[in-house]
């Protein structure tokens, strides 16, 4: 049985966090964070505060994922929630990211939460979509063409609800 550890992120973590942060980011096909950001502008957009959370999953002791979540808008939409994730290519299709969503899941259960969205699920991201359709979620729209992939060319940017 894999041993899939996922737990709050404290920022002595961030130093295994932030490799994996920058190898999604230079791949350039599933996030439109920066190219190019300093650790601490990354450490800024990624390590969440209350009400937010930021969690790694371990395996074996290493940490091969990370996500966060919180509130999607403030003031009155902050019964929505949202999340982002991130795991280590070397680690991927081992059930990481599902470990990850369900925690995603269960924590805006345990919150409050009445739903959660993802803004910004790219098109050609089939592990993504796939993932977080058998979670439950729904693509409720599509804004055609509005990433850039380096591969695949402008490409639809889906927005994916999960009401809970
Ligand atoms: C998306 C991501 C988080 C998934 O993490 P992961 O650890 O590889 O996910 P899992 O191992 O739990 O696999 C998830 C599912 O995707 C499937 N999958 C993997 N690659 C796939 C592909 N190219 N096409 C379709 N499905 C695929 C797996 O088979 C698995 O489905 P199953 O459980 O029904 O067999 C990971 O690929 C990642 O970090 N990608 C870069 C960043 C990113 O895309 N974040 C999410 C943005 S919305």
């Amino acid at each position: 049985m894999t041993e899939i550890v996922v737990r709050p992120a404290t920022l002595l973590d961030w130093e295994a966090i932030h490799p994996i942060f920058e190898q999604v980011v230079s791949e350039g096909e599933t996030y439109a964070y920066p190219p190019s950001s300093t650790s601490d502008e990354a450490r800024e957009l990624w390590m969440e505060r209350a009400p937010g959370l930021t969690v790694v999953a371990e395996l074996h002791g290493a940490i091969v994922g990370t996500a966060k979540m919180g509130p999607n808008r403030p003031g009155h939409g902050d019964h929505i929630g949202t999340a982002s994730f991130m795991v280590d290519r070397a680690a991927r299709g081992a059930g990481i990211g599902r470990r990850l969503g369900e925690y995603v899941i269960d924590w805006h259960r345990r919150q409050g939460f009445e739903g959660i969205q993802f803004n910004a699920v790219v098109a050609s991201n089939h592990a993504a979509v796939h993932l977080w359709t058998s979670l439950g979620f729904e693509i409720v729209g599509t804004v055609p063409g509005a990433f850039r992939s380096p591969r695949h060319g402008r490409v639809g940017l889906h927005v994916m609800f999960l009401p809970i």
